[in-house]
């Protein structure tokens, strides 16, 4: 098996290969003037089985297409099999129409990453589970539960805590996540946006946190607006504490500050997108799902 890597994520690249025992294998990535990128394998995949590993994240569109052509140039060049691994999947908030008149863009991204050589797709804590459905090839559908489930287990006491979702959406999650601790307690924040503008009109919560330390888990931070306002809400329905785990740390805008400004005591998240340096906060801390990649890519 040859791993290959875009530019979006190469740390967790690296971590997987060294986890696989192999090398990067090189990739000439050129960049024009314009923006446009010329994508060259520098390897011998006749007959090989390959993998890409490129997140979605922030830029979605530019990342998006550096894979698809790193796909077509692997399939050019023979390649046997071309597994991708896109730790988070940008997109995966559109996988249905909301509203009149609206696209589905999660079923355009996967037709183009079948259409130009996809075999497989692994990817992390879909929004959905029913995501899988949209692609016609198969879909391993990964999580980073089981590492943050080991976290909590390690640092917190069980007897103390309750886990929270920060939307009715994350609800399965939470239970997944509840019962891998042996069944601990759990709520929900219910939250209400505008479909148009995406800004959260009201939330409310079902469940008692009234001395306990809560333990927010979600599948990403955005903005980081969510997990602020749904730990205002839980201090202020009398939570001692708040800590939240997120798989996905796209920090967009200004996520950091807020992050960092906010009554958050800590905020772990996974390493499935590659947070910049100047991105990074004193509350931050990342976790890695290399382990989790690296075996399910093999199995
Ligand atoms: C929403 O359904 C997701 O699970 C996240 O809660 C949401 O995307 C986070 O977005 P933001 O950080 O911008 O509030």
């Amino acid at each position: 098996m040859l791993i290959f890597s875009g530019s979006s994520n190469k740390p967790l690249a690296g971590k997987i290969a060294r986890d696989l025992n192999k090398e990067i294998s090189p990739t000439e990535i050129f960049v024009f003037p314009d923006g446009e990128k010329r994508i060259r394998i520098k390897e011998e995949v006749l007959g090989e089985d390959c993998v890409i590993v490129q997140s979605a994240s922030i830029p979605p569109d530019e990342n998006y297409m550096e894979l698809f052509i790193m796909i077509d140039a692997l399939k050019r060049s023979g390649a046997k099999s071309i597994k991708t691994l896109i730790p988070y999947l940008g997109y995966q908030r559109q996988d249905h129409i909301f509203r009149e008149g609206e696209a589905v863009s999660l079923e355009v991204i996967a037709e183009i990453l079948t259409r130009v050589g996809m075999t497989e797709l692994f990817s992390f804590d879909l929004h959905s589970p029913k995501i899988p459905e949209i692609f016609s090839v198969p879909v391993h559908h990964l999580s980073a539960l089981p590492v943050f489930a080991d976290k909590i287990r390690k640092e917190f006491n069980l007897n103390d805590i309750i886990l929270v979702s920060p939307d009715m959406g994350g609800i399965r999650r939470i239970k997944q996540i509840s019962e891998e601790l042996g069944n601990i307690p759990f709520a929900t924040v219910e939250k209400n946006r505008d479909l148009s503008t995406g800004e959260i009109n009201d939330s409310g919560l079902t469940g008692d946190v009234r001395g306990k330390a809560v333990v927010i888990v979600d599948d990403m931070i955005s903005t980081g607006i969510t997990m602020v306002e749904a730990a205002n809400l839980l201090i202020e329905s009398g939570a001692t504490k708040v800590v939240v785990f997120a798989t996905h740390a796209i920090l967009a805008r200004y996520a950091d500050k807020i992050l960092q400004e906010s009554r958050i005591e800590r905020v772990i998240v996974s390493d499935t997108v590659e947070v910049p340096n100047f991105k990074q906060f004193p509350k931050l801390e990342i976790l890695s799902i290399a382990k989790e990649a690296a075996r399910a890519l093999i199995s």
